[in-house]
C-alpha cells in the first residue's frame, strides 16, 4: 500500500526552477532515499510534501489525503525533522517536549514525551538546557519530537548531518527499529552514500530538479556500471545526469 504518491511536481522561486515535474511513490515502510547535489531540490520537494511551501503544479497525495487540501488531517498523522531546523534553546528537554506534546493534543504530553524517549532508548538529560546540548543530542531530541504524534509517514531532512560516526550508527539503527517496530514509511535525505546504502530500501536521485535516477542502491549502482554508489553521486552532480554504458538514461 502506497503512503505516498507524488505527481508531476515543479516548483519555481522567480527565476529559478527548484523541481521540474517530478514523480514518485513510497509504500508503507520503506525507507526512501531523496538524493542529489546541492540545491538538487530534496529540501524543497520534503517542505512541498509538508505544505511548508506550495507547490506550482501536480499533486500530492499522502495517506490517500490530498496536500494542500487536506493539510491539517495529514500534518497530525507525519512529522518532519531537520538538522537545520533548531528548538528553542531556552526550553529544556523535558519542557520542549512537552510543549510539542501539547501542540498535539497528546491527553498525558509528560508520559508520551517520557514513552518516546523510552522506547528509543535514547538518554538524553531531561532537565537540561536545549541551548547546551551538543549536536548529536539535538539531533536525537529533534528526532524524538518528531514522533510524539505517532506519525505513519516521517520525513527527515539530513538527520545525520553533522553527528559523530557513533552517534550517526545509533540514529540509523533508531530509524530501523522505528520501521520494524511501527510500519513507519520514512523519506529521508542524506549526502552520505554509504548510510543510503546501509538504510535505504529505494533512493531518488535529483539533479537540478529532475529524478535522474531511481531503484534500489544496489540497482542504481549497478546499472550505472560505477564502483560504488559514491561515484554515482559524484557522476550526478558533475554532469547532472547518470548514463549506462550503452548511452541509455538510467533511470
Ligand atoms: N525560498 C527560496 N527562494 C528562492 N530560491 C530558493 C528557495 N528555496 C530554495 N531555492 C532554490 O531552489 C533550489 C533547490 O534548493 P533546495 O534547498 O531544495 O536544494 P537541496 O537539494 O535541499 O540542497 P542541499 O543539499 O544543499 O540541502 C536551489 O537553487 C535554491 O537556491
Ligand atoms: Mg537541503
Amino acid at each position: 500500500m502506497e503512503s505516498l504518491i507524488v505527481n508531476n511536481l515543479w516548483k519555481r522561486f522567480n527565476a529559478t526552477v527548484a523541481v521540474k515535474g517530478i514523480s514518485f511513490s513510497a509504500e508503507r515502510g520503506e525507507i526512501l532515499g531523496l538524493l542529489g547535489p546541492n540545491g538538487a531540490g530534496k529540501t524543497t520537494t520534503i517542505h512541498m510534501l509538508l505544505g511548508l511551501t506550495s507547490h506550482d503544479e501536480g499533486s500530492i497525495s499522502i495517506l490517500g489525503l490530498d496536500m494542500p487540501k487536506d493539510r491539517y488531517a495529514i500534518l497530525q498523522r507525519v512529522n518532519f525533522a531537520s538538522a537545520y531546523v533548531s528548538l528553542p534553546g531556552n526550553l529544556t528537554i523535558d519542557e520542549s517536549l512537552y510543549v510539542y506534546a501539547k501542540l498535539y493534543n497528546i491527553e498525558n504530553p509528560t508520559r508520551r514525551a517520557r514513552e518516546v524517549l523510552a522506547d528509543l532508548e535514547v538518554d538524553l538529560p531531561g532537565k537540561s538546557l536545549i541551548g547546551t546540548l551538543s549536536a548529536g543530542q539535538k539531533t536525537r531530541l529533534n528526532i524524538c519530537k518528531a514522533l510524539l504524534n505517532k506519525p505513519e509517514v516521517l520525513f527527515l531532512d539530513e538527520p545525520t548531518a553533522s553527528l559523530d560516526p557513533d552517534i550517526a550508527i545509533k540514529v540509523r539503527e533508531l530509524l530501523k527499529k522505528l520501521r520494524q517496530n511501527y510500519g513507519t514509511t520514512i523519506i529521508y535525505t542524506s549526502h552520505y552514500m554509504q548510510e543510503v546504502e546501509e538504510l535505504c530500501d529505494r533512493a531518488i536521485f535529483l539533479a537540478r530538479g529532475t529524478i535522474v535516477a531511481t531503484g534500489t542502491p544496489t540497482e542504481i549502482r549497478e546499472r550505472s556500471k560505477l564502483k560504488s554508489l559514491e561515484e554515482v553521486f559524484v557522476t550526478i552532480a558533475r554532469d547532472g545526469e547518470l548514463r549506462d554504458s550503452d548511452e541509455k538514461e538510467v533511470r
